[in-house]
């Protein structure tokens, strides 16, 4: 792509952590399997599935949405195996509000049924064709029918943010009277804002049986992850996310920004091993056959690039003056790349990686000519570099 990336492992500099708000532990829901997988065009084989599966609860996700049983006897047989090799992590199968979904979650051994019924009058009408009292019912019955057998059950209401509140607050109750475990708040076409998640976290908090709550947010208007960390500071206990913000339409929050501002920007902790997130999205990236962003952030290749001059000098001095948390933390790497914007401390540094110790002049000379052949868009590799350099000695020996 016309530059050169460089490998820079040295660090000096502030912890961030220092700055935390706190030692409260927020359980990660997973759920690149479930909502994840129904990203347009992907479709994973079982084999795959388990791969993920096995990754991420080795990265130490709490809970891990493995699919929706009531799919297909195949999608059963993968939650199954999932269910069976998964050790740390609890696996969950989504079911809708019917005794026959729950009875095929069941079927596949999970640890957690989760039944989920939209709320909101917009999918009451034109989606499911029922009355508000109807869906109350269904919860009522559904949600103690899962509980019978003894699994923990989550209980989600679809379509959360478009609800009337007041209504939203009876469904939680009824659902968390019937035997709910744990209750999810979706913000199911992503139109919620920060300060309006707050309010609404807060709202049902006050009105509801301390049970803990999940937050899922889908990425219509680019606010997931704002929008999961403002539920999280207001109250809600668990995030639900997907490697990648991959999913639906524009994505769900993304897992790795998440747990990464949680640590980062608020001192929260989770059981996630920052260190394994860059392999994981990798992993998730190439089994969905999606490229992650160059810019996506903390996994991206461009998340800790330079090039700029003044940001290569300054980061060379220390790292922290132009990157908010340490690549390695990550599991991601600090490139320094060399092109049309480079300064003459990203030449010296790559030369003096290089083994050479340059002259003011080489180091000139070298500047001028990578930023001639970037403009052209010439790929700056390290063996053009070394011919650069050749192209100096010749010409100074003759
Ligand atoms: O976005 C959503 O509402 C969902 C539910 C099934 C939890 O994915
Ligand atoms: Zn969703």
């Amino acid at each position: 792509d016309g530059r050169l990336y460089i490998i820079h492992k040295a660090y000096i500099g502030v912890d961030f952590r220092a700055y935390g708000f706190g030692a409260r532990v927020i359980k990660i829901f997973d759920t690149t399997l479930r909502d994840g997988e129904q990203m347009p065009g992907v479709a994973l084989s079982n084999e795959e599935k388990l791969q993920i599966a096995l990754a991420l609860d080795e990265a130490g996700v709490d809970m891990i949405e493995a699919g929706f049983a009531a799919v297909s006897k195949d999608e059963q047989i993968a939650i199954r195996q999932i269910a069976k090799e998964v050790y740390r992590a609890d696996v969950v199968s989504l079911a809708r509000m019917s005794k026959s979904d729950v009875d095929a979650a069941v079927s596949a051994d999970v640890d957690m049924v989760h039944v989920f019924i939209a709320t909101s009058d917009i999918h009451l009408k034109y989606k499911l064709g029922i009355s508000r009292e109807e869906a109350l019912r269904r919860v009522e019955e559904v949600v103690s029918y899962a509980k019978s057998y003894g699994v923990k059950v989550l209980f989600s209401a679809e379509d959360a943010t478009r609800s009337d509140l007041e209504f939203l607050a009876r469904v939680y109750k009824t659902a968390i009277e019937a035997g709910a475990d744990e209750i999810n708040v979706p913000d199911t076409v992503g139109i919620m804002t920060p300060s309006r998640m707050a309010y609404l976290i807060r709202f049902l908090r006050e009105r509801l049986p301390p049970v803990p709550m999940h937050i899922h947010c889908h990425d219509d208007f680019g606010m997931a992850v704002a929008n999961t960390i403002t539920a999280i500071e207001n109250g809600a206990d668990v995030a639900q996310v997907v490697v990648n913000n991959f999913g639906e339409r524009a994505g769900n929050a993304a897992l790795e920004e998440v747990v990464a501002a949680l640590h980062f920007l608020l001192g929260m902790r989770t059981n996630v091993k920052l260190e394994k997130l860059y392999e994981l999205s990798q992993l998730v990236s190439k089994l969905f056959g999606v490229p992650v962003p160059p810019n996506k952030a903390v996994v991206g290749e461009n998340a800790f690039s330079h090039e700029a001059g003044i940001h290569v000098h300054g980061v060379l001095n220390n790292p922290f003056t132009y990157e908010p948390m340490r690549p390695e933390d990550v599991g991601n790497k600090r490139r320094i790349v060399l092109g049309k914007h480079s300064g003459r401390h990203a030449v010296e540094w790559a030369l003096k990686n290089m083994g050479i110790n340059p002259s003011e002049d080489l180091v000139e000379y070298v500047l001028n000519t990578v930023k001639e052949l970037a403009v052209k868009k010439v790929k700056i590799d390290e063996s053009i570099l070394k011919e650069i350099v050749t192209t100096y000695i010749t010409a100074k020996s003759r």
